[in-house]
């Protein structure tokens, strides 16, 4: 990189379909770099949540994307570094980090993601986390519009069987009744939903870091991605 390049610590952009190991692996990368996380699909899915309990049809798009505005306005969505448990979400300080993660939540999140005025509403909010540097942010297009200069790029992708296995896993592990078709079928369709959508649809930025996680272990892909952030920053201080 150029040496008009800025001295911040660089910000790493993990972008990639649902299921991909990416919460993991984020938090782990985050973990071994000593960066801050930001788990930019916790903010879909919070929107999403908020109109549900608001009885806002997802569908509708200018309300969904009014009360997004709202949200963010009246600073209702925050992020809470907890010592033990992690990453923790509010809504309207409410504790809400397991409540996003129920299937038609996610679902919701990716209807509502598609929406221009949700996306607008949630953009500076994620810019904000992460211009310091020293982050990891994971979600869906944080390499393509979110930080297109990130200093590192990956785009982390695995086996649409595989992810569903591991969807299926997660989710029975936290008591939930679905099965594996289930899962396949609702990954297909969020899959759809995400690449399909107008606006910042999910892609492979041009000069993300390809990591396919079928064949590899979270800590094996959490060890080649550290690897290459420590290159690109070493490259960065000459
Ligand atoms: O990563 P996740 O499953 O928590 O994301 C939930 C939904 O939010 C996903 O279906 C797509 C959307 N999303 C997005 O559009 N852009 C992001 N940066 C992150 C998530």
């Amino acid at each position: 990189m150029s040496s008009t390049a800025p001295r911040r610590p660089p910000i790493v952009a993990i972008d990639g379909p649902a299921g991909a190991g990416k919460s993991t692996v984020a938090k782990r990368l985050a973990e071994a770099l000593g960066f801050v996380l930001v788990d930019t699909g916790a903010l879909y899915r919070a929107v999403a949540l908020a109109a549900l309990r608001a009885g806002v049809a997802r569908q509708d798009a200018e309300a969904v994307s009014t009360l997004a505005r709202s949200l963010v306005e009246r600073r209702a969505i925050a992020f809470e570094r907890d010592a033990t448990r992690g990453l923790r979400v509010r809504l309207d300080g409410e504790d809400v980090t397991d409540a996003i993660r129920a299937p038609d939540v996610g679902m919701g999140a990716s209807t509502v993601s598609a929406y221009k005025g949700v996306r607008d509403a949630l953009l500076d909010l994620q810019r904000q986390a992460g211009h310091q540097g020293g982050v990891v942010l994971e979600g869906r297009d944080i390499g393509t519009v979110v930080f297109p200069d990130a200093d590192v790029k990956f785009f982390l992708t695995a086996r649409i069987e595989v992810r569903a296995q591991r969807r299926f896993d997660e989710l029975t592990a936290a008591g939930s009744k679905t099965t594996l078709d289930e899962t396949l079928a609702d990954l297909k369709r969020r899959d759809e939903q995400d690449t399909s959508r107008a606006i910042a649809p999910l892609r492979q930025a041009p000069d993300a870091v390809l990591v396919d996680s079928s064949d590899l272990a979270a800590d094996d892909a959490v060890a080649r991605m550290a690897a290459e952030v420590r290159s690109k920053a070493a490259e960065r201080a000459q």
